[in-house]
């Protein structure tokens, strides 16, 4: 998909972070953009700048080129009503990131409690909110027959286990692995991708602590994270693709070639993808 003026995306976790740096970076293309996040003040400023880059596309457009939505992405109500405006607003949905997602905050061997506030939430924002904004995104890009792109998420913690947090690398695991199982969608037009950065300088990933990411080679520059989400967006060939992001190592698909050959099977011609 070409990013260019007219489309529209919506990013969950817009208000801060990678999701506003994809959101300004969208804007920067012309793209409209609905900011949805918990965090009032931070989504206004964040649609007031993707409004700001807009205006050198556009003049007397008679409806915001931004519009910041208060939602929590674990209410399926909250999120149904943020998606049917944003297609109310901007007559289609071309672009879905879900990026909004947490830390678990209760370490889990200290966590005494059933979860409710903490790893079954962490789940349900990190893990089942993905889940279910992909699935509607899904619905308005197919009823709309046009093409689409969704983009989820994920992080080096989904591929390799993050010791600290276990829930979160749990959550992150099932994004990666729902992402990358949703590559039919592509004969429908619609390619779902997922993102797995290493550390990247964030609110989120300043809790991790200084000496853990100084081992990982530092942050990952928000540049690269904007690359990676903008080459899943533009180039048709990757759906169901996994991008992993390191400072140590640059760019690379998730698995290599040779790691899904040990897996792959095919039957009858068509291939079908099984682990163990
Ligand atoms: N920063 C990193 O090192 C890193 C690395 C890999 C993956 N990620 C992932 O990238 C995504 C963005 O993280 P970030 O680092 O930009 O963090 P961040 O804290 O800067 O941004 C996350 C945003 O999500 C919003 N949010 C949290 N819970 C929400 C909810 N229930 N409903 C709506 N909005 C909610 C927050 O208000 C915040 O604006 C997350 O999914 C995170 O797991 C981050």
């Amino acid at each position: 998909m070409e990013l260019k003026p007219g489309l529209s995306a919506f990013v969950t976790g817009g208000a801060s972070g990678i999701g506003r740096a994809l959101s300004l970076a969208l804007a920067g293309k012309g793209v409209f953009v609905t900011v949805v996040d918990l965090s009032e003040e931070k989504g206004k400023e964040v649609a007031a700048l993707v409004e700001k880059e807009n205006a050198k596309f556009y003049s007397n457009l008679g409806f915001p080129s931004a519009t910041f939505i208060r939602c929590d992405v674990a209410n399926t109500r909250d999120t149904a009503a943020a998606f049917e405006k944003h297609v109310a607003t901007y007559g289609g949905l071309d672009i879905c990131i879900n990026s909004a997602g947490i830390g678990n905050s209760i370490p889990f061997h200290e966590d005494q409690t059933d979860g409710t506030r903490s790893w079954r939430f962490t789940v349900d924002v990190n893990l089942v909110a993905v889940i279910d904004c992909t699935q509607k995104a899904i619905g308005i890009m197919q009823a709309a027959k046009k093409p689409g792109v969704i983009i989820n998420m994920g992080s080096s913690a989904g591929l390799y286990p993050l010791y600290t947090d276990p829930i979160y690398s749990a959550s992150k695991g099932g994004v990666v692995l729902f992402t990358r199982s949703l590559t039919p969608y592509k004969s429908k037009g619609i390619r779902i991708n997922v993102l797995c950065p290493e550390f990247v300088e964030t609110e989120l990933a300043l809790k991790a602590g200084s000496k853990l990411i100084d081992l990982m080679g530092g942050f990952v520059p928000m540049d690269t994270v904007v690359k990676g989400a903008f080459e899943l967006i533009t180039d048709e060939s990757k759906a169901g693709s996994c991008l992993w992001i390191t400072n140590r190592r640059g760019m690379e698909y998730w698995p290599t070639s040779e790691e899904e050959a040990k897996y792959s099977v095919r039957s009858s011609g068509s291939m079908k993808r099984f682990s163990s």
